[in-house]
Protein backbone atom coordinates (compact mmCIF):
# COMPACT_ATOMS: atom_id res chain seq x y z
CA UNK A 1 0.00 0.00 0.00
CA UNK A 2 1.27 3.07 -0.97
CA UNK A 3 2.06 6.09 1.68
CA UNK A 4 1.63 9.56 1.33
CA UNK A 5 3.73 11.41 4.23
CA UNK A 6 2.25 14.80 5.06
CA UNK A 7 3.75 17.93 6.87
CA UNK A 8 1.57 20.20 8.00
CA UNK A 9 2.37 23.99 7.92
CA UNK A 10 0.76 25.94 10.61
CA UNK A 11 -1.28 24.78 13.85
CA UNK A 12 -3.83 26.54 14.07
CA UNK A 13 -7.48 25.82 14.27
CA UNK A 14 -8.30 24.71 10.82
CA UNK A 15 -4.71 22.80 10.49
CA UNK A 16 -6.11 20.94 13.98
CA UNK A 17 -9.47 19.72 11.87
CA UNK A 18 -7.86 19.06 8.55
CA UNK A 19 -4.90 17.14 10.33
CA UNK A 20 -7.12 14.83 12.17
CA UNK A 21 -9.12 14.41 8.49
CA UNK A 22 -6.20 13.87 6.93
CA UNK A 23 -4.69 10.87 9.32
CA UNK A 24 -8.17 9.50 9.15
CA UNK A 25 -6.78 8.25 5.56
CA UNK A 26 -5.21 4.91 5.51
CA UNK A 27 -2.97 6.08 2.67
CA UNK A 28 -1.12 8.69 5.23
CA UNK A 29 1.50 9.01 7.19
CA UNK A 30 1.87 12.73 9.05
CA UNK A 31 5.51 13.03 9.66
CA UNK A 32 6.26 16.73 10.59
CA UNK A 33 4.67 20.12 11.53
CA UNK A 34 5.62 23.62 11.45
CA UNK A 35 4.41 27.05 12.72
CA UNK A 36 6.68 29.26 14.77
CA UNK A 37 4.09 29.52 17.92
CA UNK A 38 5.82 27.06 20.22
CA UNK A 39 2.56 25.40 22.31
CA UNK A 40 0.34 25.97 18.91
CA UNK A 41 2.82 22.91 17.09
CA UNK A 42 4.00 21.24 20.40
CA UNK A 43 -0.13 20.78 21.04
CA UNK A 44 -0.51 19.65 17.59
CA UNK A 45 2.05 17.39 17.47
CA UNK A 46 1.58 15.47 20.98
CA UNK A 47 -2.52 15.01 20.07
CA UNK A 48 -1.53 13.30 17.02
CA UNK A 49 1.61 11.52 17.54
CA UNK A 50 3.61 13.59 14.84
CA UNK A 51 7.39 12.64 15.26
CA UNK A 52 9.17 15.93 13.90
CA UNK A 53 8.35 19.83 15.33
CA UNK A 54 9.73 22.70 13.48
CA UNK A 55 9.57 26.71 13.86
CA UNK A 56 10.27 27.42 10.14
CA UNK A 57 8.22 26.16 6.70
CA UNK A 58 11.49 25.51 5.04
CA UNK A 59 13.04 23.13 7.64
CA UNK A 60 10.08 20.87 7.11
CA UNK A 61 10.29 21.21 3.22
CA UNK A 62 14.07 20.36 3.06
CA UNK A 63 12.96 17.27 4.61
CA UNK A 64 13.20 14.43 1.77
CA UNK A 65 10.57 12.07 3.06
CA UNK A 66 7.90 14.72 3.03
CA UNK A 67 5.53 14.25 -0.11
CA UNK A 68 3.01 16.32 0.33
CA UNK A 69 2.41 19.25 2.42
CA UNK A 70 -1.09 21.06 3.81
CA UNK A 71 -0.91 24.56 4.27
CA UNK A 72 -2.79 26.59 6.82
CA UNK A 73 -1.54 29.67 7.81
CA UNK A 74 -2.35 33.42 7.56
CA UNK A 75 -3.29 34.66 4.16
CA UNK A 76 -0.52 36.79 3.59
CA UNK A 77 1.68 33.77 3.49
CA UNK A 78 -0.69 31.50 1.33
CA UNK A 79 1.12 32.54 -2.14
CA UNK A 80 5.54 32.63 -0.43
CA UNK A 81 4.88 28.86 1.18
CA UNK A 82 2.53 27.56 -1.57
CA UNK A 83 5.40 28.55 -3.81
CA UNK A 84 8.48 27.71 -1.70
CA UNK A 85 6.81 23.80 -1.33
CA UNK A 86 6.13 23.48 -5.01
CA UNK A 87 9.67 24.37 -5.74
CA UNK A 88 10.60 21.79 -2.88
CA UNK A 89 8.85 19.14 -5.16
CA UNK A 90 6.18 18.78 -2.68
CA UNK A 91 2.62 18.37 -3.74
CA UNK A 92 0.08 21.39 -1.90
CA UNK A 93 -3.20 21.12 -0.28
CA UNK A 94 -3.73 24.80 0.41
CA UNK A 95 -6.14 26.11 2.08
CA UNK A 96 -8.75 29.02 1.13
CA UNK A 97 -8.57 31.88 -0.05
CA UNK A 98 -5.91 31.41 -2.89
CA UNK A 99 -4.16 34.39 -2.21
CA UNK A 100 -4.11 37.85 -1.50
CA UNK A 101 -4.72 39.07 -5.13
CA UNK A 102 -5.31 37.34 -8.50
CA UNK A 103 -1.60 38.54 -9.73
CA UNK A 104 0.00 36.37 -6.27
CA UNK A 105 -2.25 33.54 -7.02
CA UNK A 106 -1.54 33.40 -11.28
CA UNK A 107 2.20 33.26 -9.96
CA UNK A 108 1.90 30.15 -7.64
CA UNK A 109 -0.05 28.58 -10.18
CA UNK A 110 2.91 29.09 -12.94
CA UNK A 111 5.32 27.76 -10.02
CA UNK A 112 3.06 24.61 -10.03
CA UNK A 113 2.79 23.99 -13.69
CA UNK A 114 6.69 23.97 -13.61
CA UNK A 115 7.43 22.28 -10.93
CA UNK A 116 5.21 19.53 -12.29
CA UNK A 117 3.42 18.91 -8.45
CA UNK A 118 0.10 18.94 -7.66
CA UNK A 119 -1.36 21.97 -6.48
CA UNK A 120 -5.26 22.03 -4.98
CA UNK A 121 -7.00 24.94 -2.99
CA UNK A 122 -9.19 23.16 -0.47
CA UNK A 123 -12.65 24.05 -1.13
CA UNK A 124 -14.55 21.91 1.38
CA UNK A 125 -17.79 23.32 0.65
CA UNK A 126 -17.54 20.99 -2.86
CA UNK A 127 -17.52 18.00 -0.62
CA UNK A 128 -20.37 18.61 1.27
CA UNK A 129 -22.97 15.89 0.59
CA UNK A 130 -26.15 18.77 -0.18
CA UNK A 131 -23.58 20.31 -2.48
CA UNK A 132 -22.69 17.18 -4.50
CA UNK A 133 -26.54 16.66 -4.86
CA UNK A 134 -27.27 19.92 -6.39
CA UNK A 135 -24.41 19.42 -9.05
CA UNK A 136 -25.65 16.57 -9.77
CA UNK A 137 -29.42 17.64 -10.21
CA UNK A 138 -28.42 20.79 -11.81
CA UNK A 139 -26.27 18.73 -14.31
CA UNK A 140 -29.26 16.23 -14.70
CA UNK A 141 -31.52 19.71 -15.39
CA UNK A 142 -33.71 18.85 -12.76
CA UNK A 143 -34.44 22.63 -12.63
CA UNK A 144 -34.55 23.71 -16.30
CA UNK A 145 -32.61 26.70 -16.76
CA UNK A 146 -31.14 28.87 -13.67
CA UNK A 147 -30.88 31.80 -14.50
CA UNK A 148 -30.45 33.46 -10.28
CA UNK A 149 -28.67 32.09 -7.81
CA UNK A 150 -28.44 34.08 -3.89
CA UNK A 151 -25.48 33.02 -2.08
CA UNK A 152 -25.15 34.23 1.39
CA UNK A 153 -23.18 33.05 5.01
CA UNK A 154 -24.26 36.00 7.40
CA UNK A 155 -22.86 35.90 10.62
CA UNK A 156 -24.71 37.74 13.68
CA UNK A 157 -21.81 38.10 15.83
CA UNK A 158 -18.90 36.43 14.27
CA UNK A 159 -15.15 38.07 13.66
CA UNK A 160 -12.36 35.66 13.99
CA UNK A 161 -10.35 36.98 16.75
CA UNK A 162 -10.81 40.80 16.59
CA UNK A 163 -7.02 41.70 16.64
CA UNK A 164 -5.75 38.62 15.07
CA UNK A 165 -4.13 38.53 11.55
CA UNK A 166 -7.84 37.71 10.09
CA UNK A 167 -8.68 41.80 11.37
CA UNK A 168 -6.09 42.91 9.77
CA UNK A 169 -5.50 43.63 5.74
CA UNK A 170 -1.63 43.40 5.69
CA UNK A 171 -1.69 40.34 6.93
CA UNK A 172 -5.16 38.92 5.64
CA UNK A 173 -6.03 40.71 2.11
CA UNK A 174 -9.68 41.68 3.18
CA UNK A 175 -12.16 40.36 5.71
CA UNK A 176 -15.55 38.39 5.62
CA UNK A 177 -15.60 38.20 1.53
CA UNK A 178 -12.25 36.49 1.43
CA UNK A 179 -12.63 34.15 4.52
CA UNK A 180 -16.39 32.91 4.14
CA UNK A 181 -17.86 34.99 1.26
CA UNK A 182 -15.00 32.85 -0.71
CA UNK A 183 -16.88 29.68 -0.13
CA UNK A 184 -20.01 30.89 -0.98
CA UNK A 185 -19.07 31.98 -4.38
CA UNK A 186 -16.88 28.93 -5.12
CA UNK A 187 -19.72 26.74 -4.23
CA UNK A 188 -22.29 28.79 -6.80
CA UNK A 189 -19.76 28.51 -9.44
CA UNK A 190 -18.61 24.67 -8.88
CA UNK A 191 -22.81 23.78 -8.85
CA UNK A 192 -23.73 26.17 -11.91
CA UNK A 193 -20.66 24.38 -13.48
CA UNK A 194 -19.53 28.45 -14.57
CA UNK A 195 -16.56 30.30 -13.96
CA UNK A 196 -16.85 32.60 -16.15
CA UNK A 197 -17.97 36.13 -15.19
CA UNK A 198 -18.26 39.27 -17.22
CA UNK A 199 -18.90 41.61 -14.29
CA UNK A 200 -19.17 42.55 -10.93
CA UNK A 201 -20.45 45.20 -8.80
CA UNK A 202 -20.17 45.26 -5.07
CA UNK A 203 -19.60 46.96 -1.61
CA UNK A 204 -17.62 46.31 1.16
CA UNK A 205 -18.55 48.02 4.50
CA UNK A 206 -16.57 48.22 7.94
CA UNK A 207 -19.17 48.79 10.32
CA UNK A 208 -18.46 46.66 13.54
CA UNK A 209 -15.20 45.45 14.07
CA UNK A 210 -13.41 49.01 14.33
CA UNK A 211 -15.43 49.14 17.08
CA UNK A 212 -14.93 46.85 18.55
CA UNK A 213 -18.20 44.54 17.73
CA UNK A 214 -19.14 41.40 16.65
CA UNK A 215 -15.90 39.32 17.90
CA UNK A 216 -16.93 35.27 17.23
CA UNK A 217 -14.37 32.24 18.60
CA UNK A 218 -12.87 31.18 15.42
CA UNK A 219 -9.13 31.34 14.93
CA UNK A 220 -5.68 30.79 17.40
CA UNK A 221 -3.43 33.63 16.62
CA UNK A 222 -2.57 36.16 18.69
CA UNK A 223 -4.54 39.32 18.77
CA UNK A 224 -1.75 41.76 17.87
CA UNK A 225 -2.94 44.57 15.63
CA UNK A 226 -4.73 47.24 16.68
CA UNK A 227 -6.42 48.37 13.76
CA UNK A 228 -9.36 46.92 12.33
CA UNK A 229 -9.17 47.67 8.36
CA UNK A 230 -10.84 44.97 6.91
CA UNK A 231 -14.72 44.54 5.49
CA UNK A 232 -16.95 43.12 8.15
CA UNK A 233 -20.15 42.89 5.63
CA UNK A 234 -19.44 42.62 2.09
CA UNK A 235 -22.34 41.99 -1.19
CA UNK A 236 -21.98 41.87 -4.89
CA UNK A 237 -23.94 40.96 -8.04
CA UNK A 238 -21.74 38.60 -10.36
CA UNK A 239 -23.28 38.26 -13.99
CA UNK A 240 -21.86 35.21 -15.76
CA UNK A 241 -21.13 34.84 -20.00
CA UNK A 242 -24.82 32.96 -19.77
CA UNK A 243 -26.92 35.59 -18.39
CA UNK A 244 -26.99 33.67 -15.05
CA UNK A 245 -26.68 36.16 -11.87
CA UNK A 246 -25.65 35.16 -8.52
CA UNK A 247 -25.83 37.57 -5.34
CA UNK A 248 -23.48 37.36 -2.96
CA UNK A 249 -23.70 38.52 0.65
CA UNK A 250 -21.22 37.39 3.15
CA UNK A 251 -21.53 39.11 7.00
CA UNK A 252 -19.30 38.48 10.08
CA UNK A 253 -21.27 40.67 12.01
CA UNK A 254 -24.38 42.11 11.30
CA UNK A 255 -27.82 42.93 12.69
CA UNK A 256 -30.36 40.12 11.58
CA UNK A 257 -33.20 37.98 13.44
CA UNK A 258 -30.67 34.74 13.46
CA UNK A 259 -26.80 33.98 14.79
CA UNK A 260 -26.04 32.45 11.52
CA UNK A 261 -27.56 32.11 7.90
CA UNK A 262 -25.67 30.30 5.61
CA UNK A 263 -26.78 28.57 2.00
CA UNK A 264 -27.18 28.93 -1.39
CA UNK A 265 -30.86 28.81 -3.50
CA UNK A 266 -30.91 28.17 -7.41
CA UNK A 267 -33.94 29.99 -9.20
CA UNK A 268 -34.77 27.72 -12.28
CA UNK A 269 -37.41 27.98 -14.74
CA UNK A 270 -38.61 24.50 -13.84
CA UNK A 271 -37.92 24.40 -10.38
CA UNK A 272 -35.82 26.02 -7.28
CA UNK A 273 -33.92 24.56 -5.10
CA UNK A 274 -31.95 25.65 -1.41
CA UNK A 275 -28.81 23.84 -1.64
CA UNK A 276 -27.84 23.51 2.01
CA UNK A 277 -31.21 22.06 2.90
CA UNK A 278 -31.79 19.23 0.10
CA UNK A 279 -35.41 20.93 -0.75
CA UNK A 280 -36.25 20.83 -4.46
CA UNK A 281 -39.60 23.57 -4.93
CA UNK A 282 -41.69 23.10 -8.07
CA UNK A 283 -45.55 23.98 -8.92
CA UNK A 284 -47.69 20.90 -9.99
CA UNK A 285 -49.69 20.23 -12.61
CA UNK A 286 -52.58 21.76 -10.71
CA UNK A 287 -51.13 24.58 -9.93
CA UNK A 288 -50.07 23.78 -6.77
CA UNK A 289 -46.79 24.61 -4.67
CA UNK A 290 -44.78 21.83 -2.88
CA UNK A 291 -41.31 20.77 -2.00
CA UNK A 292 -39.51 17.56 -1.81
CA UNK A 293 -37.31 17.19 0.93
CA UNK A 294 -34.31 15.08 0.52
CA UNK A 295 -33.22 14.48 -3.34
CA UNK A 296 -32.54 10.67 -4.64
CA UNK A 297 -29.99 11.52 -7.01
CA UNK A 298 -27.86 8.08 -6.98
CA UNK A 299 -24.35 8.03 -5.38
CA UNK A 300 -22.63 10.98 -4.42
CA UNK A 301 -19.89 11.72 -6.96
CA UNK A 302 -17.38 12.14 -3.42
CA UNK A 303 -18.88 9.44 -0.99
CA UNK A 304 -15.85 10.62 1.48
CA UNK A 305 -17.38 14.43 1.80
CA UNK A 306 -13.97 15.42 2.47
CA UNK A 307 -11.28 17.51 0.68
CA UNK A 308 -8.20 16.31 2.41
CA UNK A 309 -9.58 12.36 2.13
CA UNK A 310 -10.09 13.41 -2.00
CA UNK A 311 -6.93 15.28 -1.99
CA UNK A 312 -5.40 11.68 -1.08
CA UNK A 313 -6.97 9.83 -3.24
CA UNK A 314 -5.52 12.57 -6.08
CA UNK A 315 -1.98 11.78 -5.34
CA UNK A 316 -2.68 8.11 -5.20
CA UNK A 317 -4.34 8.87 -8.93
CA UNK A 318 -8.12 7.53 -7.70
CA UNK A 319 -9.27 10.65 -8.46
CA UNK A 320 -9.56 13.83 -10.46
CA UNK A 321 -8.98 16.96 -8.81
CA UNK A 322 -12.33 18.45 -7.71
CA UNK A 323 -11.03 22.11 -7.74
CA UNK A 324 -9.27 23.32 -10.97
CA UNK A 325 -6.40 26.06 -10.57
CA UNK A 326 -8.26 27.81 -13.55
CA UNK A 327 -11.63 27.48 -11.31
CA UNK A 328 -9.39 28.89 -8.31
CA UNK A 329 -7.91 31.55 -10.38
CA UNK A 330 -11.41 32.84 -11.79
CA UNK A 331 -12.46 32.78 -8.33
CA UNK A 332 -9.80 35.27 -6.92
CA UNK A 333 -10.13 37.54 -10.11
CA UNK A 334 -14.22 37.99 -8.69
CA UNK A 335 -13.08 38.50 -4.97
CA UNK A 336 -10.61 40.94 -6.80
CA UNK A 337 -13.06 43.03 -8.29
CA UNK A 338 -15.35 42.92 -6.37
CA UNK A 339 -12.97 44.84 -3.46
CA UNK A 340 -12.07 46.93 -7.09
CA UNK A 341 -16.02 47.90 -7.36
CA UNK A 342 -16.61 48.67 -3.76
CA UNK A 343 -13.54 51.12 -4.15
CA UNK A 344 -14.62 52.70 -7.44
CA UNK A 345 -18.05 52.80 -7.19
CA UNK A 346 -18.46 51.50 -10.43
CA UNK A 347 -19.19 47.71 -12.25
CA UNK A 348 -16.20 45.92 -13.01
CA UNK A 349 -16.43 44.13 -16.47
CA UNK A 350 -14.27 40.95 -16.48
N1 LIG B 1 -11.50 25.86 4.61
C1 LIG B 1 -12.01 26.40 5.67
O1 LIG B 1 -13.18 26.21 5.98
C2 LIG B 1 -11.15 27.25 6.56
C3 LIG B 1 -11.58 27.50 7.86
C4 LIG B 1 -10.78 28.30 8.64
C5 LIG B 1 -9.61 28.85 8.15
N2 LIG B 1 -9.23 28.60 6.87
C6 LIG B 1 -8.01 29.21 6.32
O2 LIG B 1 -6.89 28.54 6.91
C7 LIG B 1 -5.86 29.48 7.18
C8 LIG B 1 -5.51 29.43 8.67
O3 LIG B 1 -6.66 29.79 9.43
P1 LIG B 1 -6.84 29.39 10.97
O4 LIG B 1 -8.26 29.62 11.28
O5 LIG B 1 -6.25 28.07 11.23
O6 LIG B 1 -5.96 30.55 11.65
P2 LIG B 1 -5.18 30.50 13.04
O7 LIG B 1 -4.85 31.91 13.34
O8 LIG B 1 -5.95 29.71 14.03
O9 LIG B 1 -3.86 29.68 12.68
C9 LIG B 1 -2.85 30.16 11.83
C10 LIG B 1 -1.56 29.45 12.23
O10 LIG B 1 -0.53 29.77 11.27
C11 LIG B 1 0.68 29.89 12.01
N3 LIG B 1 1.71 30.55 11.22
C12 LIG B 1 1.94 31.87 11.07
N4 LIG B 1 3.02 32.05 10.28
C13 LIG B 1 3.48 30.82 9.92
C14 LIG B 1 4.57 30.36 9.13
N5 LIG B 1 5.41 31.20 8.51
N6 LIG B 1 4.75 29.02 9.00
C15 LIG B 1 3.92 28.14 9.61
N7 LIG B 1 2.87 28.54 10.38
C16 LIG B 1 2.64 29.87 10.52
C17 LIG B 1 0.26 30.66 13.25
O11 LIG B 1 1.24 30.60 14.28
C18 LIG B 1 -1.03 29.91 13.61
O12 LIG B 1 -0.80 28.82 14.44
C19 LIG B 1 -6.37 30.82 6.71
O13 LIG B 1 -5.89 31.09 5.43
C20 LIG B 1 -7.88 30.66 6.66
O14 LIG B 1 -8.49 31.45 5.67
C21 LIG B 1 -9.97 27.79 6.08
Amino acid sequence: MRTIRFGLIGAGSIATITARELRGHANVELRAVADPSDTRRAALASSLEIGACYAHADELLRDPEIDAVYIAVPNKLHASLASDALTAGKHVLLDKPFAMSAVEAQQVTDTAAASGKTLMLGMNQRFDANVQRAKQMFEAGTLGDVYHAKAFWRRRSGIPRIGSWFTHKATSGGGALLDIGVHMLDTSLYVLGNFRPVSVTGATYTRFGQRGLGDGDWGRSEREHTKFDVDDFATALIRLDTGTTISLDAAWALHQPRGNEMGIYLYGEDAGLSVYEDLLYRQGENGEYYSIEGSNIGELRYPHCSRAHHFVNVLLGEEEPAVTLDEALSVQRILDAIYLSSRTGEEVRL
